[in-house]
This record gives structure tokens, C-alpha cells and sequence, in this order.
């Protein structure tokens, strides 16, 4: 049986109160709709649809060649979005699933779970439903005295009666393909909102006397539709635990996972700790038995093993192991460290390549360079990479020593095994296994004070 899936993400997300497309609000890092697309890859559906509208272009960019894509143009109600599929899937015979791009807690096993349901009960159309503390805003399961779903009713459209309902529509649905496009073409906009809904479908398949099913999660959080920021922020929540979950079962420890934020594709190793404060974000790899935090962003980069990172940023880079990072240090995106490296307080690194057993322990800047192996770098280094047109390139060979508070006015290379004395300020390469000194000769004026003092008297 062919499976489809359809994401309806063309609302414009008016309650959210914001310039960016709802779907595209991020939760815990990632867009919602990514969320969602990422929980249907496992269940290989032959077609995805994505439903876009106003703001399609970035929907496209953010979720490429992962769907296809049809566009509603006007916002008239998630029926008439799903109509839009319609010149793709009308005629095909399987099984369509449709979920809401701003449900980003959904989980691949609920859908499973959903779909399995869906074709033992040979129903036309299966609804997940979910019970939910507070159903406000929710559409309603409205079940006959024999316990059959009857229909959908809309929050704005409900009764008292109906409003007491708890078992609530969670927005996604598992249809019969053609029974869903047969059904839509009979829907109406005479409700309170003057729109399409998909949810009378269920209404119009159950008068034609077929059968409707819904399957109850009992993850009502999996189910959070995000309309405003509110909800928002209980989505973040709840994915933030779920993360948490993964890693510490995986045995990993999170010392405070309330103040641990990290995003949902990173990886972390066994016996690696998490301390307060920290964010790990896009697809961090970190390796075992690391220190990570406090107070430490790391952003798409691969981590080795043993290597402690404190109170540091990490963007865009790789470190190695046995690596201590920090306090206070700064790993600027492209940046490479190798193994068993100090980078102390205070140290800027750039676009720098910084080899094995390589020190930079304090305040230095490291921009643009290629370091070696076995070099010791003084603090107040700084490589001078900018004339303030372009950026140049500095080397520093395997065993080089550069001393405390000089300058390297690249291009320049520092040969291997070479020394620098400190206060330098290089401008021409230095020889491997060299001194080189460039600073003014130390002058002491003898009996300066007394000759001084001499001088006010007279
Ligand atoms: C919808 C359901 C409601 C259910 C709830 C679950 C309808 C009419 N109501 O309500 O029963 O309890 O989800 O979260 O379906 N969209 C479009 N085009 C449109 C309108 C909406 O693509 O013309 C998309 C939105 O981007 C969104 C999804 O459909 O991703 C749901 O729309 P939304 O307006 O959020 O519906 P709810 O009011 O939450
Ligand atoms: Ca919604």
C-alpha cells in the first residue's frame, strides 16, 4: 500500500504576532516544520507535500529537496489546503497521513501507531486524538451514544455542551486517498470563521456510512499545536526534557537540565558532562568522558574525547581531544585544535589551524593562522592578519616559541623550532631554529632622579 503524507504549513500564524512564517519558528533550535518532516522520514512515505503559502520561499529553503511543495494561495482553511495536493495525489490509491506543520512534538512512533490502527480498523479515515487538561481552542471529538465518532466541531463553533468535550482533535489524521479527495469537494465554509475545514471531512465520510476511527494518544504533550508564543514555550520545554531523556539514558550527565539547552540533532558521548548554563547547538558532535559548561555555547562543531570546555563559545569548529578550553575562550567559526591543546583564558581564535600539543594559554589572538605542533604561544600574542583591506595568513612551524606581548605582521612565517623574543614585533619571516628579537634596546639613564631633582632646586 502506497503511503503519503501531506504538512499543511501555509497558515500565516496570526496569533504568533510575527514577521517570520509560524512554521519556521524555531523549537529548541530547529524550525517546527523541520520537526515535523524529520519525525515523518522514518515512516517512508513515497510522496511528502508540503502545503506552503505567504512566506513559501523561505519553507523552501529550509526544508530543500525533503518535499515537494503546493501552494495555497489564499489562506480559506485546512480543507481547502489539503485541496491543493490535489492535482498530485486525487487519483491515487494508499494511504494519505496529514499533519500540521506547527505540531513539532509529533513522534514517528505516534504516526506509526496511528497508521497501523488506521488499516486494522479498515477505516476511511482515522483521527489522533488525545485528552487534554484544557481543550480550549482544540476541535472537538463529538462520539454517539455508541461510542463512534459522530464528527469534528470547532472550538468557535461549539456548544456548551460540546465545549465540555476533552478528547480533542489533535490535527493529525490518517485518510483513505481517495475517500479524502472525494470528501473535500463536498466541504463548506458555513462556520463562525468562514473557512474550509479538514475536519468536516469526518462528518461527510460518516454520513456516507463509512468507517471512522481515532486512535487516543496517550501523549497528549506530543500533540501541542502552537499557535502563539505561549505555546511556544511549552513546546520548548517539553522538547528540551525529551532531549534531555535521550542523552542521560544514553549515559550522559546533565547536572541542571533546567539551564541545559541543546538542540536536537547534537550527539554527545558516555560519561560526558553537561554543567548549567550551556547551549549546544545545530549538529554538534561532542565526544566521551568531555566537561562541557558552565556557561558554554557550542555551535556545529565536532568535539573529541576528554576535553574540557569552560565558560567558552565554540562556533563552526573542531577540537580534539585531551583539549582544555577556557576559562573564558573564544573558537571562531573554521578554526581546527588538534589533541592534548591548552587554549586559556582570554584567547581569541580564528580561522586557525593549531596543532597537537600546541599552547596558547593566555590572552592572545589567533586569527588566519596556520600553528603547528609542540608551539608555545606567550600571552599577548597577537597575530596582525588585517591592513584594513585584506587579511593575511600567519605561520607558525612545529616547535616555534613565541614570547609574551609580540606582535607577528603577517604574512610572515615563523620558522620550526624557532624563538621569538618577547615584545617583538615580526615583519620578516623568522629562520627555523633562530632568535629573532625586534624591539628597541633597553637604555638606562644613571642618577636620572638626582639630576631631576637638582634641576628644580636651581
Ligand atoms: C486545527 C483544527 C482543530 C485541531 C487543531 C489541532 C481545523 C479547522 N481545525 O485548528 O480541529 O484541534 O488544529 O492543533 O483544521 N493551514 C493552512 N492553510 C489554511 C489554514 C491553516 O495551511 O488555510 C495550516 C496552518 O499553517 C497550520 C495548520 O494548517 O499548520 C492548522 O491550522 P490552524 O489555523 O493552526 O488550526 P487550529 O485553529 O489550530
Ligand atoms: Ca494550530
Amino acid at each position: 500500500m502506497k503511503r503519503y503524507a501531506i504538512i499543511l504549513a501555509a497558515g500565516q500564524g496570526t496569533r504568533m504576532r510575527s514577521k517570520l512564517y509560524k512554521v519556521l519558528h524555531p523549537v529548541c533550535g530547529k524550525p517546527m516544520v523541520q520537526h515535523v518532516v524529520d519525525a515523518i522520514s522514518t515512516l517512508h512515505v513515497d510522496r511528502l507535500i508540503t502545503v506552503v503559502g505567504f512566506g513559501a520561499e523561505r519553507v523552501k529553503e529550509q526544508l530543500g529537496n525533503q518535499s515537494e511543495y503546493v501552494i495555497q494561495e489564499q489562506q480559506l482553511g485546512t480543507a481547502h489546503a489539503v485541496m491543493q495536493a490535489a492535482p498530485h495525489l486525487a487519483d491515487k490509491d494508499g494511504v494519505t497521513l496529514v499533519v500540521c506543520g506547527d505540531t513539532p512534538l509529533i513522534t514517528s512512533e505516534t504516526m506509526e501507531a496511528l497508521l497501523h490502527h488506521h488499516l486494522q480498523t479498515k477505516a476511511k479515515a482515522t483521527i489522533l486524538t488525545a485528552l487534554a487538561e484544557d481543550p480550549t481552542g482544540y476541535g472537538r471529538i463529538v462520539r454517539n451514544k455508541d461510542g463512534h465518532v459522530e464528527k469534528i466541531v470547532e472550538h468557535k463553533d461549539a456548544t456548551e455542551e460540546e465545549r465540555k468535550i476533552r478528547e480533542i482533535n489533535t490535527g493529525t489524521y490518517c485518510f483513505d486517498n481517495r475517500a479524502l479527495f472525494e470528501a473535500l469537494t463536498k466541504v463548506s465554509n458555513d462556520n463562525a470563521q468562514g473557512e474550509y475545514y479538514l475536519p468536516d471531512v469526518i462528518e461527510i465520510l460518516k454520513k456516507q456510512g463509512e468507517i471512522i476511527s481515532a486512535y487516543e494518544t496517550p501523549m497528549f504533550e506530543e500533540t501541542l499545536g502552537v499557535n502563539d508564543r505561549i505555546a511556544l514555550a511549552q513546546a520548548e520545554k517539553i522538547m528540551r526534557a525529551r532531549i534531555h531523556r535521550k542523552h542521560m539514558a544514553n549515559g550522559v550527565t546533565i547536572i541542571d537540565p533546567e539551564h541545559t539547552y541543546i538542540a536536537p540533532d547534537v550527539s554527545i558521548g558516555q560519561d560526558t558532562i553537561i554543567y548549567p548554563g550551556t547551549w549546544i547547538e545545530g549538529h554538534t558532535v561532542i565526544g566521551e568522558n568531555c566537561m562541557i559548561g558552565p556557561n558554554s555555547e557550542i555551535k556545529n562543531s565536532r568535539i573529541g574525547h576528554n576535553t574540557s570546555i569552560r565558560h567558552s563559545v565554540v562556533h563552526d569548529s573542531e577540537v580534539g581531544s585531551d583539549v582544555t578550553i577556557g576559562p573564558f575562550a573564544h573558537i571562531r567559526p573554521l578554526s581546527k585544535i588538534g589533541d592534548d591543546v591548552r587554549i586559556g583564558n582570554f584567547v581569541e581564535i580564528k580561522k586557525a589551524t593549531f596543532g597537537n600539543r600546541s599552547k596558547a594559554s593566555h590572552l592572545s589572538y589567533i586569527g588566519d593562522a596556520e600553528v603547528g605542533a609542540d608551539v608555545n604561544i606567550g600571552c599577548g600574542t597577537i597575530t596582525v592578519n588585517y591592513d584594513g583591506m585584506n587579511k593575511y595568513v600567519t605561520k607558525i612551524e612545529d616547535g616555534a616559541f613565541i614570547g609574551c606581548n609580540s606582535n607577528l605582521i603577517a604574512p610572515v612565517v615563523v620558522g620550526s623550532g624557532a624563538y621569538v623574543a618577547a615584545g617583538s614585533t615580526i615583519t620578516d619571516d623568522v629562520p627555523s631554529q633562530a632568535l629573532a628579537i625586534a624591539r628597541a634596546r633597553q637604555t638606562n639613564k644613571e642618577h636620572y632622579v638626582e639630576r631631576l631633582q637638582a634641576k628644580k632646586k636651581s
